[in-house]
């Protein structure tokens, strides 16, 4: 049988996005370029509920990369308060040096160019070019390949990581008119997060019923769901408590007070050398600690 030209019901997803779309800043008219990207970096490996603060507040406070790129990077682990993978607000940092130094204070609008910024890997390069410019590129995160994999081929096995073969499937999805494109990746996201879920999918509210090859099939689940992640008595627990003594202090704190924030002398030692070696700290003097750029006086 020929493969069906719109497996995925373009125009039943758009309206299904239409009806249940959560309005969310990012995704606002007057959102800007700026605005986007920040927005996909914080949503990189953090919920919505969590990154809608840290946004807000971010996007006040610099409101265009040049307003961030005058800072310390250490203002930007500030503000990124617990999102987590603190990295992540490094690399956004550098993004706004590099941004205001290279490409006149405007973020670049082509894949290729957004993903020579730190921070910008694969997904988030196409988002920005699809949500902030309008580009007509395939955009897959983890919700959008779990409906593919579920409506198109049938099974509730995400290919391993995001592949090329993923996002060539969604390129032939894709609307032909760019701005449709777009908010057809917006609405597949939106349905992956909101219907079509990782556990306890609600295929009684799905746009596409007589579609899903998943669901024709049974809509069994698949055994390789990740497992949560254990964060009690983990480095990331206690890299996240020296962060935290970190931004609370406006300048620098006492290496004992952050190898005193957790009870495992060996597991603190390596995670302030880590922190270290990630650039989420610097010494300030002798056995003292500030976050990155922060002046010390004296
Ligand atoms: N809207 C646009 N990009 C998004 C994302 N990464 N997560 C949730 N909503 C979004």
């Amino acid at each position: 049988m020929p493969r069906q030209a719109d497996p995925l019901g373009a125009d039943l997803i758009l309206d299904f996005y239409e009806r249940n779309a959560r309005e969310l800043p990012w995704r606002q008219p007057d959102a800007t370029p700026w605005a986007v990207l920040v927005s996909e970096v914080m949503l990189q490996q953090t919920p919505v509920s969590r990154v809608l603060s840290v946004y807000e507040q971010w996007v006040q406070r610099w409101p265009s990369p040049a307003d961030l790129a005058v800072e310390p990077a250490g203002e930007a682990i500030r503000t990124w308060g617990r999102l987590g993978y603190p990295r992540r607000a490094v690399r956004l940092h550098g993004a706004a040096v590099r941004i205001t130094a290279e490409h006149g204070g405007q973020v670049p609008h082509t894949v290729e160019e957004l993903l020579r910024l730190p921070g910008v890997g694969d997904y988030t390069a196409r988002a920005v070019a699809a949500f902030a410019f309008g580009a007509r590129v395939p955009v897959v995160d983890t919700n959008v390949r779990r409906v593919l994999s579920r409506v198109v081929r049938g099974v509730d096995e995400p290919r391993a990581s995001a592949t090329a073969a993923d996002r060539a499937e969604m390129a032939t999805l894709l609307p032909a008119d760019p701005a449709i494109a777009a908010r057809f990746s917006v609405a597949v996201m939106e349905l992956g997060a909101l219907v079509c879920t990782a556990v306890s999918p609600s295929c009684d509210r799905c746009p596409l019923p007589a579609r899903c090859a998943w669901r024709r099939s049974g809509a069994v689940p698949g055994v390789a769901r990740r497992p949560v992640q254990a964060w009690h008595g983990t480095d990331r627990q206690a890299r996240g408590r020296m962060m935290a003594l970190l931004r609370g202090s406006a300048g620098p704190v006492d290496m004992l007070d952050l190898l005193g924030s957790t009870d495992d002398a060996v597991q603190a030692r390596r995670c302030l050398d880590s922190l270290l070696a990630d650039g989420l700290v610097e010494r300030a003097h002798d056995g003292w600690f500030v976050l990155p750029g922060t002046a010390v006086a004296g």
